[in-house]
């Protein structure tokens, strides 16, 4: 199964993106969470987050008051999120879902998805369908918050490894792109995480990781089909700065178009 965030994902996740670690450029102090904390200022309804992972962005909405709702495909994934919301004293609804089976109808003032998540459906006609499903998740005034990687980050086809280490526990994690589909605008790479403790090996798990790249014009396009307007185009998360050719990261924000209702 693609995409999976199993145990040892989930942790190197988990060590990698704790809770309130902001992405962005390190040069500059605005990064995803600061932009959506900023983004969200005055909603005063549920939001959710989709694919919701550790609840890195979560949790940090949580303490800004917002009543968040989260899903994500990963047991693993959830149990940190559930640990480290639990440990704040909040209880968030957090579901056991994947995108494809999401439905709701206009229960959510905002839907955001950080971190690239939305890139994780692979099958262009499922995401269109998801978006439409979000669309019909939101309020007549709701908002949906996308974050895509740009183009440019696909194009590095070179094996990566990375480590962590946690008290006497070491993690490995290397990545190998096995297949570029430049039709379909996606991605398969090899993901193997590594387990060990004083140089023994504990546990070994190997993942599919799958991604599709989108064009901007691509997603303002599929936004528009699926009942959204006026979208709002973000690089690095400076709120209507056009993306440019070094642009690290694409912020779309789209409101629910009445006309499509
Ligand atoms: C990059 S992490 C993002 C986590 C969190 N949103 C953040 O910003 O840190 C991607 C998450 O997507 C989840 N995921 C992968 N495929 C999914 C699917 N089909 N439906 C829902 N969640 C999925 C993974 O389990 C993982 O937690």
């Amino acid at each position: 199964m693609n995409n999976r965030y199993g145990s040892l994902a989930a942790w190197v996740y988990h060590l990698d993106k704790p809770i309130g670690r902001s992405f962005g450029n390190s040069a500059r102090s605005i990064g995803d969470i600061e932009f959506y904390r900023e983004g969200l200022k005055g909603c005063r309804g549920p939001i959710l987050e989709p694919a919701v992972g550790n609840g890195r962005v979560l949790i940090p909405l949580l303490e800004a008051g917002h009543d968040m709702h989260g899903f994500d495909a990963s047991p693993e994934m959830l149990d940190h999120c559930r640990r480290e919301c639990a440990m704040r004293g909040f209880a968030p609804v957090l579901d056991l879902m994947r995108f494809e089976d999401f439905e709701a109808k206009a229960a959510f003032d905002a839907i955001i998805l950080p971190a690239g998540s939305f890139q994780l459906i692979v099958d262009a006609a499922v995401a269109r369908d998801v978006l439409r499903r979000f669309r019909e998740a939101l309020t007549p005034s709701g908002r949906l918050i996308v974050d895509l990687d740009p183009v440019s980050a696909f194009c590095s086809t070179a094996d990566r490894q990375r480590s962590w280490r946690a008290g006497e526990d070491l993690l490995t994690l290397q990545e190998r792109r096995l297949e570029t589909d430049a039709a379909g605008q996606t991605t398969v790479s090899l993901l193997t995480y590594e387990h060990r403790r004083h140089g023994r090996l504990i546990l070994a798990e190997e993942e599919l990781f799958s991604l599709r790249w989108w064009g901007i014009a691509e997603f303002e396009e599929a936004l528009g089909v699926a009942g959204f307007a006026d979208p709002i185009v973000s690089a690095d998360y400076r709120r209507g700065v056009a993306p440019s050719r070094d642009s690290g990261s694409i912020t779309f924000e789209a409101r629910v178009d009445r006309v499509s209702l």
